[in-house]
């Protein structure tokens, strides 16, 4: 399943091996990193090569499929134990995305069961993970873009794109559905420091697929919103907890806060797989926290003051009561609470 507006394919499945788009070369080189096994896949994680929820859930799934595979030929009487060691590899490589865990959970469910070809079992389950992720992207993108009404501007960040899942995106998928039917006149795109997923990524993609896009610093999306130009901020998110509070790329937050302040509309698109009900609220999330390199160099050349530390955590929590809609595939959340969200679940988890 590919359009008009979305050609872009991050991670590929392709004669028994994992194929990813390496995203720290973009938009320079389009580059693809070739992958055997769970060691190589967590590092790729680990080093970005892959990022993105729903594309670091896929990528683990086909990481524990090639696991398998090693451990059921090494050790066909004692496999499934070894691969509990290999999986745990995979889950460490990245703490608060929540989609890694749950396809990792899908994974060592289905490798429990007894089957004639567990490797058959787990290879078509990759790929139904795969396969589902696209669809509820095309399916948040129909229930997201119906939400607006009137073709103005939209502001987005971080990369939550073709490029951040199987395919489409999330907030961009709602972004690209809604440009279709004529209600995207301008994608505003954070730049997304520290690691620029705005202009490297989310800027390449739009520009790939001819949708209008501008960039523009975090610090001057206050006053974007002031002069009129936006009425939807969209963005994704990395895990949700039960109340509703969103962990996305940091600066999230404070893209809230300006959008109420603003009476700018804030939609988060995630699928139920970002859901994590058994995290009670965002305080309870962990927060990763990467390289002060991040911060103090660009194109590692150091920028700031010789000796300066710097604080770089990597996402941080929007509080539910500053969220406006949740859209996910299961279908959309005003105003998302803890009540709200255990209805969407039932049945899903
Ligand atoms: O550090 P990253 O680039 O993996 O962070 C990604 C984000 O924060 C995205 O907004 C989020 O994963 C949603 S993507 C569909």
């Amino acid at each position: 399943m590919m359009s008009q507006h979305d050609t872009i394919r991050a991670v590929q499945w392709k004669d028994n091996h994992l194929v990813l788009l390496d995203q720290r070369k973009l938009p320079q080189a389009e580059l693809y990193v070739e992958l055997y096994g769970a060691d190589d896949t967590a590092e790729a994680i680990r080093n970005m090569v892959v990022r993105g929820a729903p594309a670091i859930g896929i990528t683990a799934a086909y990481g524990l499929l090639m696991a398998a595979r090693k451990c059921y030929k090494q050790y066909p009487n004692d496999w499934r134990s070894r691969l509990i060691a290999e999986k745990n590899v995979l889950a460490e490589s990245r703490p608060t995305a929540i989609n890694l865990h749950w396809a990792l959970e899908r994974m060592m469910r289905a490798a429990h069961e007894e089957v004639a070809d567990p490797i058959a079992l787990l290879s078509a389950l990759a790929d139904r993970i795969h396969k589902e992720d696209i669809e509820a992207n095309y399916e948040m993108g129909k229930l997201g873009s119906a939400l607006i009404k009137v073709p103005h501007g939209i502001i987005t960040h971080c990369n939550t794109g073709s490029l951040a899942t199987g395919g489409y995106g999330t907030a961009l998928g709602v972004i690209r559905s809604a440009f279709t039917q004529g209600k995207v006149t301008q994608v505003y795109a954070d730049e997304t420091r520290p690691w620029w997923q705005g202009s490297r990524l989310t800027a390449w993609e739009l520009q790939r697929d001819k949708i209008p896009v501008q960039l523009l610093c975090e610090g001057a999306a206050a006053h974007l919103m002031q002069s009129g130009k936006v009425s939807w901020a969209i963005v994704g998110s990395d895990r949700i907890a039960a109340n509703g509070d969103v962990a996305n790329k940091i600066g999230t937050y404070s893209l809230a806060v300006n959008a109420r302040y603003h009476g700018v509309k804030f939609m988060v698109v995630a699928p139920t797989s970002t859901i994590d009900m058994k995290t009670a609220t965002g305080a309870a999330i962990p927060i990763e926290e990467r390289a002060q390199d991040e911060v103090l160099s660009v194109n590692n050349h150091r920028i700031a003051a010789p000796n300066v530390q710097a604080w770089n955590p990597a996402f941080d929590v929007t509080p539910a009561k500053l969220v406006d809609v949740l859209v996910t595939e299961k279908g959309v959340i005003l105003r998302p609470d803890a009540e709200k969200l255990a209805a969407l679940m039932q049945g899903v988890i």
